[in-house]
């Protein structure tokens, strides 16, 4: 390669940054950059969906195959069955938070829900990420992002009741 060749070849380099600069510089102003200081995902207490429109029209046969599935694996769900990895959820709902005697819930649990009951609006917020409502939870399970999911869930969950005499 001789000087001249070197020459464009640096040439063409800057011309190119240059061009890519500025079409960066254009397309900024273009668009907005709306992207939120915080992202609102993360920030506790942020604004929970109202389940109750959802449950309305909740499928519990589909609950209680999420639940068998998703849940059963960690979870027992027939009364008087011991506790395995996480609690036994019979009796769940309504009940206060991190209550079952002789299960050791984590400190995150205890603290972050410290006298609340379980309602079907507070286990939604714990099924849309166990790890935003109570950080350092050892429910190891990914939020469920699908409303509608956690409202076949939560009203299967309340059939987990003993039957009145
Ligand atoms: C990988 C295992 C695992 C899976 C899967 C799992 N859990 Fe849990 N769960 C736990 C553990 C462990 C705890 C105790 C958390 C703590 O002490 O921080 C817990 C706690 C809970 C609690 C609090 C109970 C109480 O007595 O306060 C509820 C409610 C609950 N889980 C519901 C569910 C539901 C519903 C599902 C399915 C959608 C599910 N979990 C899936 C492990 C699991």
């Amino acid at each position: 390669m001789d000087g001249r060749v070197l020459n464009r070849v640096a040439v063409a380099v800057v011309l190119s940054v240059g061009v890519m600069a500025g079409a960066y510089g254009v397309a900024r102003s273009l668009v907005p950059d709306t992207t939120p200081a915080r992202l609102a995902m993360i920030l506790p207490g942020h604004d929970a969906v109202d389940i109750e429109p959802y449950l309305a029209r909740a499928d519990v046969g589909h609950g209680g195959r999420m639940v068998e599935q998703v849940c059963g694996g960690c979870h027992a769900l027939r009364a008087g069955a011991g506790d395995s990895a996480g609690p036994n959820l019979f009796g769940v709902v309504g009940r206060p938070v991190a209550s079952v005697p002789g299960y050791e819930y984590s400190e995150a649990l205890h603290q972050s829900a410290a006298g609340r009951n379980w309602t079907e609006q507070t286990l939604s917020d714990w099924l849309s990420g166990p790890d935003r409502f109570a950080p350092g939870t050892r429910m190891s399970l990914a939020g469920l992002a699908d409303p509608a999911l956690r409202a076949d869930i939560i009203a299967y969950l309340r059939t987990l009741r003993q039957a009145p005499d």
